[in-house]
């Protein structure tokens, strides 16, 4: 049993890649969307505190065009069936250190992780489901944040978007040999 689960589990990573072109008339069913987020939800946060706010795009045509626009015309903004910006509510993140003396370069700093580990677990149960993904930070935030309505007490850290893949990816880049890349101290 305990291998099964890591061969579905080392799957799921291998699977997951970075998809440019989704087929635009998926539709991700309602139910198996909220139980990749909710998986998304069970990363590890700052004394447990849920400052995620998820900011969903699905239907609206017209946003996913003005947000193509900032985003450097990246295909995925128009083609993928859910676009998930992962925003950081500061206060809720905040709220966890309120016993501690901590920056606001700090709070940041640990926004932009959690939106990382958020996107990670969601593009990883995603790919156990059939699903395919794209992170990016290929867009103007400002802009973004204004077109998305975004109050000024969050922060968002990346975009994930979902779908089904239309093409598929480039072959991996070359891998670089462990020992390379880890320090033993
Ligand atoms: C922080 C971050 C930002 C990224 N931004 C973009 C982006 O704006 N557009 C895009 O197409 N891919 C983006 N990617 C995906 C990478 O290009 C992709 O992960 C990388 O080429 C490796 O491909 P793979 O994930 O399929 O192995 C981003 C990835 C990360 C981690």
């Amino acid at each position: 049993m305990k291998d099964l689960l890591f061969t579905r589990f080392h799957q799921a990573i291998n699977d997951r890649r970075a998809i440019k072109h989704f087929q635009p008339d998926f539709k991700i069913d309602p139910q198996l969307l909220n139980e990749v987020l909710t998986m998304g939800f069970r990363v590890p946060t700052p004394g447990g505190c849920n400052p995620f706010r998820i900011l969903k795009i699905e239907d609206n045509t017209e946003l996913r065009t003005q947000l193509r626009e900032i985003g450097f015309d990246q295909p995925q903004f128009t083609n993928a069936s859910t676009l998930l910006f992962v925003s950081i509510d500061m206060n809720v993140l905040a709220s966890a250190y309120s016993d501690q003396d901590v920056t606001d370069e700090i709070l940041r700093n640990n926004a932009m992780i959690l939106g990382g580990v958020f996107s990670q677990a969601v593009m990883l149960a995603a790919a156990a489901r059939g699903l395919d993904s794209c992170p990016l930070i290929g867009f103007k935030f400002q802009p973004a944040g204004e077109l998305l309505n975004k109050p000024d007490h969050q922060v968002i850290t990346n975009l994930v978007t979902l779908g089904k893949r239309a093409k598929r990816p480039l072959a991996r880049g070359s891998k670089i040999p462990l020992d390379e890349l880890t320090v033993y101290l």
